[in-house]
C-alpha cells in the first residue's frame, strides 16, 4: 500500500469569524472543524497528516498538541499553492498527497478514501460540486471531450468560465511527486497575486495526464466555513443528521430540529427524548430511557429504565439502571447511582457511590460519599466534606435514614441502620443501628406572654 499524506491547510486567518481564535478552532457540534478534518483523514489507512499553519499558529500547536500530527508553518498567507509547499520538504516522493481544508470541517472519510483509490491508479482526483449560485469558486473547464483542463479562479475567469456551474472544492489527490514537480513551476501572476494551487490542475492536463472528478453525496461535505452564518447552517445541518439517524434507530425524539448531539452518542431501544436536551462527549443510553426537557448530559452512562426529569445536568454520572433523577438535579463527575437509587429536586451529588435503591430526594449534596443500599437521605441533608483546604469521605450503612437538614461533618461514618435525627449536626461516628441527635432540645414555656406592642399600649 502507497503511503498517504493528508495535508491539511489551515494557514488563513479566518477575518470574517470576526474572532480572537483562530477560525479553524471554531467548532461544528462541539468539536473544532480542524478536528474534524484529522478524525476523517486518520480514518485512512497508512496516513501521515501534516497541518499547514501560520494565523494563530502557537494557538494552534497548542489545541492539537499530544496527536499524531507534523505541522508545517507558512508564515505568509501567499496562497494555496505555497501553503501545500510549505508541508513538502516532509512528504516523500512515492505516496499520495491529500489536500484537505481546515476550514471544511464534514468531508467524510470514504469520499476521501474515494480520491486516494483514484490517485493511486495514477490519476490527478478532484473533488468537483455543481452549484446554483458558484460565485467565488475556482470553476472546473473542460475541453470538447468533456475533459478537466485547468480550474480558473472566478477572479480570473472570462465571462464564459463564469457561466460554469461545476466548482473546484479544493479537495485533491494526486501522487506526490507530481506535487513536487509542479509547485516549484507556480506563478503568483494572477488577479489575487497569489500561488495558486489550482494551477496544478493545467500542468497535469498538458502533461497528459487523466484528471478524474468525483462529486460528495452531499454538498454540505464540502462546505467551507468563512462566517458565524455558515457555521450556524452547517451545524444545524449537522444535529438534523444526527436525528434523522437516531429516529432510524428507534428513538422518539419530541422535536428534531431541537435536539443537540456534540460526541457519539449511543442509544437501546424505546428511547424518548423530549424537546433541548444536549448531550456532550460520549454518552450512552440503555433501553427504556426517558428524558425529560432542557437536560445536558455528558460522558455519562445511563442504564435501562432511568428516567431523567426536566433541567437536571449529568456530567461524568454512571447510573445502573431504574433510577429516576430530577428534576432540577445536577449529577457531578463521579456520581455513580446502583440499580434503583433516586435524586431527587434540587440535589446535587459528586464522587459519590450510593447504593440500590437508595433515596436523596431533596435538597441534598452528597460528595466524597459512600452510600450503602436502601438508604433514605432526608431534605436538605449535606455531607461537609471540605475543611476548606482537605477533602473528606462520609460513608453511610445500609439502610440508615438520615433526618432532614443533617449535617454530616466529614471525615464520618454512619453505620447500617443508623438513624440520624433531624436538624443534627454529626461530626462522630455513628454505630449499626444507634440514633444520632445533636440538635439543642426542645423547650416548652408554659404561660409564655407575646410581648406587646409598647407605644400602642400608652397612645390608649
Ligand atoms: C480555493 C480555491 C478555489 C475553490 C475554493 C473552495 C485556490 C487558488 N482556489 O479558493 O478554486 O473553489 O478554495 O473553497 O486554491 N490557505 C492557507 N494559506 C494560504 C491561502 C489559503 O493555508 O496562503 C488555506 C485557508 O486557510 C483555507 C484554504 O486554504 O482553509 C482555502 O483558502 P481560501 O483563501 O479560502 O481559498 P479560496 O480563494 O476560497
Ligand atoms: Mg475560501
Amino acid at each position: 500500500m502507497t503511503t498517504l499524506n493528508t495535508i491539511i491547510l489551515a494557514a488563513g486567518q479566518g477575518s470574517r469569524m470576526k474572532s480572537s481564535l483562530p477560525k479553524v478552532l471554531h467548532k461544528i457540534a462541539g468539536k473544532p472543524m480542524v478536528q474534524w478534518v484529522i478524525d476523517a483523514a486518520s480514518q485512512l489507512p497508512a496516513n501521515n497528516a501534516h497541518v499547514v499553519i501560520g494565523h494563530g499558529a502557537d494557538h494552534l500547536k497548542e489545541a492539537l498538541s499530544g496527536q499524531p500530527l507534523t505541522f508545517a508553518v507558512q508564515a505568509e498567507q501567499l496562497g494555496t499553492g505555497h501553503a501545500v509547499a510549505q508541508a513538502m520538504p516532509n512528504i516523500a516522493e512515492d505516496s499520495i498527497a491529500l489536500v484537505l481544508y481546515g476550514d471544511v470541517p464534514l468531508t467524510k472519510a470514504e469520499t476521501m478514501a474515494r480520491l486516494v483509490e483514484i490517485a493511486e491508479q495514477g490519476d490527478f482526483a478532484l473533488l468537483t460540486v455543481k452549484l446554483d449560485d458558484p460565485t467565488g469558486y475556482g470553476r472546473i473547464v473542460r475541453d470538447e471531450q468533456a475533459r478537466v483542463s485547468a480550474i480558473v479562479e472566478h477572479k480570473d475567469a472570462t465571462a464564459d468560465q463564469l457561466a460554469i456551474t461545476e466548482v473546484n472544492t479544493g479537495i485533491l489527490a494526486v501522487a506526490a511527486s507530481k506535487l513536487h514537480e509542479w509547485l516549484p513551476q507556480l506563478s503568483s501572476d494572477n488577479a489575487q497575486g497569489e500561488y495558486y494551487l489550482t494551477d496544478v490542475i493545467a500542468m497535469a492536463a498538458s502533461s497528459g495526464m487523466t484528471i478524474t472528478t468525483m462529486q460528495p453525496d452531499t454538498e454540505q461535505e464540502v462546505q467551507g466555513i468563512n462566517n458565524r452564518m455558515q457555521q450556524a447552517e452547517l451545524e444545524r445541518w449537522f444535529q438534523q443528521q444526527q436525528a434523522r439517524s437516531l429516529m432510524e434507530q428507534g428513538v422518539t425524539l419530541a422535536d428534531p430540529a431541537r435536539l443537540d448531539v456534540r460526541g457519539d452518542l449511543t442509544v437501546g431501544t424505546d428511547v424518548s427524548i423530549d424537546i433541548n436536551v444536549v448531550f456532550k462527549g460520549k454518552v450512552v443510553l440503555g433501553n427504556n430511557v426517558t428524558i425529560e426537557p432542557n437536560c445536558v448530559i455528558e460522558d455519562s452512562v445511563i442504564g435501562d429504565g432511568c428516567h431523567i426529569k426536566a433541567n437536571s445536568v449529568l456530567e461524568q454520572a454512571e447510573l445502573a439502571g431504574d433510577s429516576d433523577i430530577g428534576p432540577f438535579a445536577r449529577l457531578r463527575p463521579g456520581s455513580r447511582l446502583a440499580l434503583g437509587a433516586k435524586v431527587g429536586n434540587f440535589v446535587e451529588t459528586k464522587k459519590a457511590n450510593i447504593g440500590a435503591g437508595s433515596k436523596v430526594n431533596h435538597l441534598s449534596y452528597v460528595g466524597d460519599a459512600e452510600v450503602g443500599p436502601g438508604a433514605n437521605i432526608g431534605a436538605g441533608t449535606i455531607t461537609c466534606n471540605y475543611d476548606g483546604v482537605n477533602k473528606f469521605k462520609t460513608e453511610i450503612g445500609a439502610g440508615a435514614f438520615i433526618g432532614s437538614n443533617s449535617a454530616l461533618v466529614a471525615p464520618v461514618k454512619i453505620g447500617e441502620n443508623a438513624t440520624v435525627g433531624a436538624g443534627s449536626t454529626v461530626s462522630k461516628n455513628v454505630n449499626d443501628a444507634e440514633l444520632a441527635v445533636s440538635r439543642a432540645r426542645q423547650t416548652n414555656i408554659k404561660g409564655w406572654q407575646r410581648p406587646v406592642d409598647q407605644k400602642a399600649a400608652k397612645d390608649q
